[in-house]
C-alpha cells in the first residue's frame, strides 16, 4: 500500500454565521469571523489515495484522472465564490471542518467514474482530505 498526495489551492470568502444562534452568541462563538460582509481566505486542499502499485504502470493513481476529478468536482464550484452561497452550506456553517467534510462528499460521489480500477492507476480509494485555512489551521478528515 501506498499513498499519494495531491495539493491544489482556491481562493474563496465565507462568513461564520450560524442561524441557530443568535447575533450575540454568534459574535461571541467566531468574533471578527462573523463580520456580515465576511472575509477571503487562499485554500490549500490536499487529496490524499491510497492502494497498490500497479506492476504494469509503477504507479498508486492516474495523477491527471485525479486533478480532473478535484477540478471537476470541488474547484470549479469552489474557487472565487462565496461559500455560505453554496448548497452544500444551506444551513451549514462554512467552517474548515464542514469545507472539509463537503469536499469528501463531493468526491466520494464522482469517485467511482475517476477510478474505475482495475486497470493501471485506476484502483486508488480516497484516503485523506486535508484543507488549510490559514498558515496556522488546517483540518484533516480520513475517510
Ligand atoms: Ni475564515
Amino acid at each position: 500500500m501506498i499513498r499519494l498526495t495531491r495539493r491544489y489551492r482556491w481562493p474563496a470568502s465565507h462568513r461564520l454565521h450560524s442561524d441557530a444562534l443568535s447575533d450575540e452568541q454568534n459574535w461571541q462563538l467566531y468574533g471578527k469571523c462573523n463580520n456580515p460582509y465576511g472575509h477571503g481566505h487562499d485554500y490549500v486542499l490536499e487529496v490524499s489515495v491510497r492502494g497498490e502499485v500497479d506492476a504494469r504502470s509503477g504507479q498508486v493513481a492516474h495523477i491527471e484522472r485525479l486533478d480532473t476529478v478535484v477540478q471537476s468536482s470541488v474547484l470549479d464550484d469552489f474557487a472565487h465564490q462565496n461559500l455560505n452561497c453554496l448548497p452544500d452550506f444551506a444551513g451549514v456553517v462554512p467552517t474548515t471542518e464542514n469545507i472539509a467534510s463537503a469536499i469528501e462528499r463531493r468526491l466520494q460521489s464522482n469517485w467511482p467514474n475517476a477510478f474505475p480500477g482495475p486497470g493501471p492507476g485506476d484502483g486508488p480509494v480516497l484516503d485523506r482530505v486535508r484543507v488549510r485555512e490559514t498558515r496556522n489551521n488546517s483540518f484533516e478528515l480520513e475517510t
